[in-house]
């Protein structure tokens, strides 16, 4: 039987480019070689694709040196292989750009398409879908980068209705990367203008009434989609941020989330319909805010790249629910051949 020739995206622009080097380099041994012939291409900081040999050499040091050919016609680079992995995260690749580039190219790739990718990444715009479908969230407003420069006080206005504390968050970022907790207007004015450093389009969200419990679901599957146990992060910090998610020994994993099981019921349940609503494929991590006192649950986000080491939570959550990590990137392959 022919190998399935698949080509493994890593790297890339977002502030998760190391951790997207050990998922590929996760993925790459662990996809069975009597089934795949795998290729990878490390994508530096500053988004250029690098020639083979010195993508083999950034995926053993961990990281991309800069420079690098810059490949304008990227898509060639991917010609001649039957599916695309892009263990891309953020901007560029978690966004639906990559995912674009290689439905022109006719080729599939691994996880969701444009729309899905696209809408996902931008925390408004997956809001909205989100709310259309009655999916509890909690109360957000919208600031544009040219709102905010004509017209601030309006803008401040509109937050000041959610009512304090808020966390104000780049609508197209991830990875916790400009993300403040904002207890009053002189706080929320710093955080406002270091997120709109990073993206012309900021989320303002009401905080939840109570610290969260923060707990997510794995998503596998096309057009009928399974959900995997569920899992909790437990941390000391006041939340979930970028220190806390990337030091060693700062956050620890709990699967399964010690739960009610109606609640992990109800939350698995709204992560497929969440993952339906979005238009998502192959793969989906869902996050969820539970508050244990009113027992209320927010869904927070959709990844539709999670992490993938194999220690990351997408993984682990599998692995709890019967799918071994070699299995589950061979089933992911499958399901974007199955799409075709
Ligand atoms: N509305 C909220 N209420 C309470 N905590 C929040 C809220 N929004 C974000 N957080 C905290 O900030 C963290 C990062 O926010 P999140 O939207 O998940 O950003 P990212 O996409 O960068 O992961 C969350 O995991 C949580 O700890
Ligand atoms: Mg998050």
């Amino acid at each position: 039987m022919k190998k399935t020739r698949v080509l493994v995206l890593a790297g890339g622009q977002s502030g998760e480019h190391e951790v997207s080097i050990n998922s590929a380099r996760s993925v790459l041994s662990a996809l069975p070689k009597d089934r795949f012939d795998v290729t990878s291409v490390v994508i530096s900081r500053e988004g250029r694709w690098l020639p083979a040999p010195d993508s083999a050499r950034a995926l053993e040091r961990g990281s991309a040196p800069s420079g690098g050919e810059l490949v304008l016609h990227q898509a060639s680079a991917a010609e001649g292989y039957d599916v695309v992995f892009p263990i891309l995260h953020g901007p560029n690749g978690e966004d639906g750009t990559v995912q674009g580039m290689l439905k022109l190219a006719g080729i599939p790739c691994v996880g969701s398409g444009v729309l899905g990718s696209a809408v996902c990444m931008d925390k408004v715009m997956a809001k909205a879908v989100l709310a259309s479908h009655g999916i509890p969230q909690v109360a957000y407003q919208l600031v544009t980068r040219a709102e905010f420069a004509s017209t601030p006080e309006d803008a401040v206005a509109r937050i000041v209705s959610l009512g304090f504390p808020v966390f104000v968050k780049p609508a197209n970022l991830g990875s916790s990367v400009g993300i403040s907790k904002a207890k009053n207007e002189t706080e929320l004015r710093t955080a406002l203008r270091l997120a709109f450093e990073l993206d012309r389009r900021v989320i303002v969200e009401a905080a939840t009434s109570e610290k969260p419990r923060e707990i997510e679901v794995g998503i596998l599957g096309n057009d009928d989609p399974k959900a995997s146990p569920v899992g909790e992060l437990t941390f000391d910090s006041e939340f979930y941020d970028y220190e806390t998610k990337y030091t060693a020994g700062k956050a620890e994993m709990h699967i399964p989330a010690k739960i009610p099981a109606a609640i992990s019921d109800r939350a698995r349940a709204l992560a497929i319909e969440a993952f339906r609503a979005l238009d998502c494929a192959g793969l989906a991590r869902v996050d969820f805010f539970y508050l244990d006192s009113t027992g209320e649950l927010f869904l927070n986000e959709v990844n539709t790249m999670p992490g993938f080491t194999k220690t990351s939570m997408y993984p682990e959550l599998w692995r709890a629910g019967g799918v071994k990590y070699g299995d589950l990137v061979s089933r992911l392959v499958e399901l974007a051949l199955e799409r075709r």
